[in-house]
């Protein structure tokens, strides 16, 4: 199936590396013009060297930190200059830390609200005019699987989410009329950099190995094992494609299963 993304505009907030970066990939393949993100420039531009030569597409590296209040407006004069339109955004970052309700302090409620809320709500505004250039526009939120069923020791993220699952909902519904689609992703345990984060956090809490804790994990979604990234990264770019033109609103689960509730 040709996905209709050849040409298309497509800016992934924090992919040097992880689900962004396989979602880039992926996108990339399908001749999107694909412009990446992350806080650490020499690493981004290692980044968009390596998807350049695996995907032969030339990669865009726009170095910033989606929570810096600043950095929407300096990518939408990077966007407006160089590419006159937006087609795509997908609103992402890197996980608020783990812990347990009483050892986080208000300090790390905010940095998580700033992180896992606000930095989607901010890019999304500003880019909404760029996007209302597009006929096929469309924005993408990577949440977690967490809003629907609460990871343990993961707090922050089960709380603040929520949230941007309500703002990924309004907007489809108050956006719709316009053409724009709005939906988000739920990703599932994936083998990135963050979940070896999580999982060594948990072998030290229970005195085990990173590995004992990844087979633990894995034995509570029925297909018995994490994604790979790149899994996530066909289902991620087909619903960002002008071919899943229909669907907006919708909250996807890529868990392996791993919800056990019917809806
Ligand atoms: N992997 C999973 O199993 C899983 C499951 C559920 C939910 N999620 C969520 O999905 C999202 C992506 O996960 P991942 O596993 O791909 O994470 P990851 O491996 O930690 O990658 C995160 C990416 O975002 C960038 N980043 C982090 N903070 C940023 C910021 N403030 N501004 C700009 N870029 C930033 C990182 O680069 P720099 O560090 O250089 O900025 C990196 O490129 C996270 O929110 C995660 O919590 C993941």
């Amino acid at each position: 199936m040709d996905l209709n993304l050849d040409k298309k505009v497509v800016f992934i907030a924090g992919s040097s590396r992880g689900l962004g970066y396989a979602t880039a990939a992926q996108l990339a393949r399908e001749k999107a013009i694909v412009i990446i993100n992350g806080r650490d420039k020499e690493k981004l531009d290692i980044a968009a060297e390596n998807l350049t030569n695996l995907t032969e597409v030339k990669i865009y590296p726009f170095y910033g930190d989606v929570t810096d209040s600043e950095f929407p407006e300096k990518l939408l004069e990077f966007i407006k200059n160089k590419f006159a339109k937006l087609d795509i955004l997908i609103t992402n970052a890197g996980g608020p830390p783990p812990g347990g309700f009483e050892s986080i302090t208000d300090n790390a409620w905010q940095n998580a609200f700033e992180l896992s809320f606000l930095s989607h709500v901010r890019l999304i505004r500003t880019l909404l005019p760029l996007l209302r250039l597009s006929k096929t526009a469309n924005v993408l939120t990577i949440t977690s699987y967490s809003v629907k069923q609460p990871i343990p020791n993961l707090i922050l993220s089960n709380s603040i989410r929520a949230a941007t699952i309500g703002l990924t909902k309004t907007l489809a519904l108050e956006l719709g009329h316009e053409g724009i689609r709005f939906n988000s992703v739920l990703p599932g345990w994936t083998k990135t950099e963050r979940v070896n984060t999580l999982m060594e956090n948990r072998a030290k809490l229970n005195n085990s190995s990173i590995e004992e804790e990844i087979i633990k994990q894995s034995h509570e979604s029925p297909l018995r094992r994490m994604a790979e990234p790149a899994e996530f990264a066909d289902i991620a770019t087909f619903l960002v494609s002008p071919r899943a033109s229909y669907l907006t609103g919708t909250m996807l689960s890529i868990d392996g299963g791993m919800v056990k509730g019917i809806f």
